[in-house]
């Protein structure tokens, strides 16, 4: 088992032929445990409103230069019966912590969809309480997303305000969510201001210990309308800050494949962002399984802006399907069919 301190010597790697071994491991673990297959899941981004004041996200409360909305249940639904039609097995809800999205209206919703296409459904809509999550199950719903961010405590607290009255515990929320049969996903973004070398090795290990059914990994993108992006925060030390580059980020989605050999692992729209020529090409053969095409209208795309420049931002759902699609058979990979769930694999964990 891959120990913390190998685990921090790969991240401090920079000799090209050692990484090249590490990329190539994590690419064969890759193989034998989730496959060729790459699973495609349609992401809606369904609501830009956010009630948190995160110091790194576009969208957060904080920021007077955007333009709000909320997507309507048959506006959804439209996007649901296209990743029917582009073959995707798995439809992505997210939206930012938006109290607006009533508990009730999401139960709904997930029903319709789940009772309209059985597509299975991904919900990511933040830090809901008990009953929600709970009822959400009910409804349908069978994977819920939340990034722990950063395993430092104190820079996440720095980065994340709670809110008044409510202490931010996602690792908790990550708990319940399995106890209440989702499949969980979690993950962090690298190269935040602040974020050590050491605190990104125990971040990794977190993955291990959480036992994540989905890992997600992109770089941190500065966006100028937030307090981070405005660089308001310090950095580490030198050689201790991480750095937000495609070569950590890579190494960081590969590293994550040899903790959690059987974990889907996406090669996310922030990596693509980062190099538009190979981003998501290198995540997929670096340990990566899954990519998330944006299914959201373009009207409200171009207002979901975490971070600036996002990746297929003015793209239609139906061409960047079709590309995403051929560029996965040219890497000799296969687009996945049907939901694409975690298949555990005990032997390997
Ligand atoms: N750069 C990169 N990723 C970001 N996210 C939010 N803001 C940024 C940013 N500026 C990521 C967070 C969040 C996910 C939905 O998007 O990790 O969990």
């Amino acid at each position: 088992m891959i120990t913390r301190e190998e685990i921090l010597g790969w991240l401090r790697e920079e000799d090209p032929d050692r990484l090249d071994e590490l990329y190539k491991r994590a690419d064969a673990v890759r193989k034998v445990t989730v496959g060729d297959e790459v699973h495609l899941r349609g992401l809606v981004e369904i609501s830009n409103a956010c009630q948190r004041r995160c110091a790194y996200c576009g969208i957060a409360a904080t920021n007077p230069n955007l333009t709000r909305y909320r997507m309507t249940a048959d506006e959804i639904l439209g996007c649901a019966r296209q990743a029917v039609q582009y073959g995707f097995g798995t439809l992505v809800l997210q939206a930012g912590e938006d109290p607006g999205l009533t508990g009730e209206w999401i139960f709904d919703l997930v029903k319709a969809i789940k009772t309209e296409t059985g597509l299975a459904v991904t919900l990511s809509l933040g830090e809901r309480a008990d009953d929600e999550f709970a009822a959400w199950r009910e409804a349908g719903a069978d994977r819920y997303l939340l990034r722990f961010e950063t395993s430092d405590q104190s820079l996440y607290e720095a980065i994340h305000p709670s809110l008044p009255g409510r202490v931010s515990d996602r690792l908790a929320l990550l708990r319940r969510l399995s106890e209440l049969g989702y499949e969980a996903g979690s993950g962090v973004m690298v190269g935040i201001p602040g974020q050590t070398w050491a605190s990104l090795a125990a971040d990794i290990v977190l993955f291990r210990e959480l036992d994540l059914d989905m890992i997600g990994i992109g770089p941190y993108l500065p966006h100028p309308s937030t307090p981070l992006g405005s660089g308001a925060f310090p950095q580490a030390a030198r050689d201790e800050q991480v750095t937000g580059s495609e070569e950590t980020t890579t190494k960081v989605v590969a590293l994550a494949r040899l903790v959690r050999p059987d974990a889907n692992i996406p090669s996310t729209t922030a990596l693509a962002t980062l190099d538009p020529a190979r981003g998501r090409e290198l995540g997929l053969l670096r340990g990566a399984n899954v990519i998330m095409p944006n299914l959201t209208p373009s009207r409200y795309r171009v207002l979901y802006e975490i971070y600036p420049g996002k990746a297929g931002i003015h793209e239609s759902a139906e061409v960047y399907a079709e590309r995403i699609k051929s560029q996965i058979t040219r890497l000799g990979r296969i687009p996945g069919k049907g939901p694409g769930g975690r298949r555990k694999e005990r032997a390997y964990g």
